[in-house]
Parts: C-alpha cells; structure tokens; sequence
C-alpha cells in the first residue's frame, strides 16, 4: 500500500492546497494530508479549525484521511508507516526552502522522499498568508477559498 503524507500548515486550506490534494490521491493508495506546526510561521487558525476548513473542504474523501501531528514530520511517517512527502511548488521562490526541508527530512530518515508538484497555473499566486490578509479586510476570497469555508474565515479575520 502506498501512502503519501501532504504536511502543511493550512491556515487556512486555499484552493491551491485543494488541487495538490486532488491530484495527488490519485498516484498513492491513502493520501493523509497532515496540519502540522511550523515554528517559523505565527498561526491564525487552531490547529482545530485548520483540520475543521480542511474537513468542510474535502467532502468526497475516498483515500484521503486528514489529520493532525505536533511533532517532528518524520516521527509521524515512521507512526503511519509512509515513506513519501507530498509538496506544492508555485514558483523558484519556494524551492530553497522545501529543498532543505527534503533534505532535511531525507538526512534524519533515509527511507523517506519528498516528491514535488507544481501548483496548477491558476493557483500559481495563492497563498494562505495572501488569503488572510484579503479576510482581514473584508476582501473577496471566493474564488481563492472553496464557498463553504469563505465565510468561516472571513469572520474569523475581518477586522
Ligand atoms: O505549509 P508550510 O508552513 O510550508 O508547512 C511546513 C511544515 C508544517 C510541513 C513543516 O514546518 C513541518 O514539517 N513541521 C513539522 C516539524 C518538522 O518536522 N520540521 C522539519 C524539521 S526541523
């Protein structure tokens, strides 16, 4: 059985994130797409709420289980016994940083690989932190965000 792990900070879950998860259930038998904490970012959501927008965003979930880890990235796939990372690359200016994470994570477990998607085109300039800066202003995010958590966030992070 082939497990991929989608980790992310999802806060909030855009459409960008939707597409990777879509595309990537369909090359692995379970996709688990994992909240996790990343201590370099100050987070808006709980991790709650981020897994409560991820489970109003994902309703036809045939392979696709979401779920959260406080932990090292690695610890959880040894958990969960999976051996491949699944990440978004929009642009070259997300390279360096997932680069060193795959690295990273491939040096503290070498069994584990990290794979690469490019975000669909349309998605190329989303971003969660774009998304909650737009919110916080009473922004229109419908066309970012899937319709049924626009308003979630909206109220959350409308000023
Ligand atoms: O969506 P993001 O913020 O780019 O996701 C980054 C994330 C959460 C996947 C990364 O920070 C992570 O793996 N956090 C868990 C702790 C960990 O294993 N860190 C990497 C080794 S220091």
């Amino acid at each position: 059985m082939r497990t991929f792990v989608y980790p992310g900070s999802f806060d909030p879950v855009t459409n960008g994130h939707l597409d990777i998860i879509n595309r990537a259930s369909k090359i692995c038998d379970k996709l688990i797409v994992l909240v996790s904490v990343n201590k370099r970012k100050t987070s808006a959501f709980t991790i709650e709420e981020r897994l409560e927008l991820l489970n109003l965003s994902i309703p036809n979930r045939a392979n696709i289980e979401i779920t959260s880890y406080n932990g090292l990235l690695v610890d959880f796939m040894r958990k969960v016994n999976a051996k491949t990372i699944v990440k978004g690359l929009r642009a070259i200016s997300d390279f360096e940083y997932e680069m060193q994470m795959a690295l990273l994570n491939h040096n503290l477990d070498n069994d584990i690989d990290t794979i690469f998607m490019m975000t669909s085109i349309q998605n190329s300039f989303l971003s969660s932190s774009a998304i909650r800066e737009l919110a916080s202003y009473g922004g229109k995010i419908d066309d970012f965000v899937p319709e049924k958590i626009a308003d979630i966030i909206i109220k959350k992070l409308k000023k």
